[in-house]
C-alpha cells in the first residue's frame, strides 16, 4: 500500500507576519484560491492509496475541511507538541505496515509540471521498493543556506549536508556536484524505522513509547515532550548509507522564506522597483530610498522590512516575539 504522508506541523515562522501560529502558511489560500496544503494532496491523490496527515491538533479540523474533495481514505495523526520531522515521520511509519511505501511531502511547496512530478514519484517508488531511502534533487540556483545539499553521482548519493553556512553553500554550488534536497522522501516504513533505530535509537524508542500510550492517533503530550526534536535531515539523511536521489525535473519552489517567495512572485509578474525592492500584502503606494533588494511585508497588525538575503533571520525575530506570533 502507498501513502502520501503530508507533514503539516510547521508554523512557517520564516514567513512571519504572513504566517502566524494560528494561521500557518500552508493553510492560507494564497495561490489561485487554494492553500498549499490542499494543492499537495491534489498533486498526490492519483499516486497513492491513502493520505496521512501529521500535524498540530489545533489545525486538524482545518486540514479535514481542505481535504473534503479528495476521495481517498485519510488518516490524521495529531501532535500536541511538535517534535520535528524525524519524529513526525516515525509516527507515520509506526501507523502502517513495514512494507508499505511512504511518500513524504511537506505541505508548503509549490510544484508545477504534474507529469514530470508523477514520473519522479514513480521512479522513487521503484527505488523505495528496493529498500532505499529516496530523496528528490533540485538543481541549485543560489547558495541558499536553508536547504539540504545532496552530493551525487547519477542516482547514488555520496553525501548529504543539511543547511551549510554561506561559504560552504557557495563551494557546493561551484563544484557542481550537489543538488538541493527538495524535502520530499520516499521509502518503506520499515526501512526508515530501521535506519532511525541505527542512527537515533532514542528518537525511535521515545516515539514507540508515545505511540503505545496514545489513543485515536492523538499523540500523548507528556510523552511526546521526551522525544528529541531533530529533523529527518540531521537525524537520518546525513548518516544513512541507503540513500538514493531522483532528479526533480518539475518546477519546485519551497515557499519557505521571503527570498523564495520573492523569486516566485517576481517570476509570476509581481512588481519590483528598479533596485529590486518588493512590497507584499498591500497596494498602498510605497517608495524605497537608498534600499536595494529589500522586501516590505504588510499585514493589518504587523509590518516587516527586510533585506532579501537576510530572509533566514526572520525566524529569529519570530522566536523573540511575545505578542503577534
Ligand atoms: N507534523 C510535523 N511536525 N510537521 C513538521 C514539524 C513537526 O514537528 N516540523 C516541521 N514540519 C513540517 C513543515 O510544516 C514542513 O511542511 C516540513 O515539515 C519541513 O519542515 P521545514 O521546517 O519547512 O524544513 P526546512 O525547510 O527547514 O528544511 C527541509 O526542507 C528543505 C526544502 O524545503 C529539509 O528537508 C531541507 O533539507 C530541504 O532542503
Ligand atoms: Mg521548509
Amino acid at each position: 500500500k502507498k501513502y502520501n504522508v503530508i507533514l503539516s506541523g510547521g508554523i512557517g515562522s520564516r514567513l512571519w507576519p504572513l504566517s502566524r501560529k494560528q494561521h500557518p502558511k500552508q493553510f492560507l489560500k494564497l495561490f489561485s484560491g487554494k492553500a498549499l496544503f490542499e494543492l499537495t494532496a491534489e498533486r498526490n491523490q492519483k499516486l497513492v492509496d491513502e493520505i496521512m496527515v501529521v500535524g498540530n491538533t489545533d489545525h486538524i479540523e482545518w486540514s479535514k475541511q481542505l481535504l473534503q474533495d479528495i476521495c481517498l481514505p485519510k488518516t490524521f495523526i495529531t501532535e500536541t507538541a511538535a517534535r520535528n520531522t524525524a519524529a513526525a515521520i516515525a509516527f507515520a511509519a509506526l501507523a502502517v505496515d513495514p512494507d508499505d511505501i511512504l511518500i513524504i511531502t511537506p505541505s508548503d511547496h509549490l510544484i508545477q509540471n504534474q507529469d514530470d512530478y508523477e514520473q519522479a514519484i514513480k521512479q522513487a517508488v521503484e527505488l523505495g521498493k528496493k529498500d532505499f531511502l529516496v530523496t528528490f534533487g533540485v538543481v541549485p540556483s543560489r547558495p541558499e543556506t536553508g536547504y539540504g545539499y545532496i552530493e551525487y553521482e547519477g542516482k547514488d548519493v555520496l553525501s548529504f549536508r543539511e543547511k551549510p553556512n554561506t561559504e560552504t553553500a557557495q563551494e557546493f554550488l561551484e563544484r557542481g556536484t550537489f543538488l538541493w534536497n527538495s524535502g520530499m522522501f520516499c521509502f518503506k516504513a520499515g526501512i526508515f524505522l530501521e535506519e532511525l533505530k541505527r542512527y537515533q535509537p532514542e528518537i525511535l524508542e521515545k516515539c514507540m513509547e508515545t505511540w503505545q500510550i496514545s489513543e485515536n492517533y492523538c499523540l500523548d503530550t507528556k510523552s511526546s515532550l521526551q522525544i528529541p526534536s531533530i529533523s529527518i535531515d540531521y537525524a537520518v539523511m546525513e548518516r544513512s548509507k541507503k540513500i538514493k536521489v531522483v532528479p526533480a525535473y518539475f518546477r519546485w519552489n519551497d515557499l519557505g522564506s521571503f527570498e523564495s517567495l520573492y523569486d516566485y512572485l517576481r517570476s509570476a509578474g509581481h512588481p519590483v522597483d528598479d533596485n529590486g525592492n518588493m512590497v507584499i500584502g498591500t497596494d498602498i503606494f510605497t517608495a524605497f530610498v537608498g534600499l536595494k533588494d529589500s522586501i516590505l511585508v504588510h499585514t493589518p497588525d504587523a509590518i516587516l522590512i527586510l533585506q532579501k538575503e537576510r530572509s533566514q533571520d526572520v525566524k529569529k525575530i519570530y522566536n523573540q516575539l511575545e505578542k503577534y506570533k
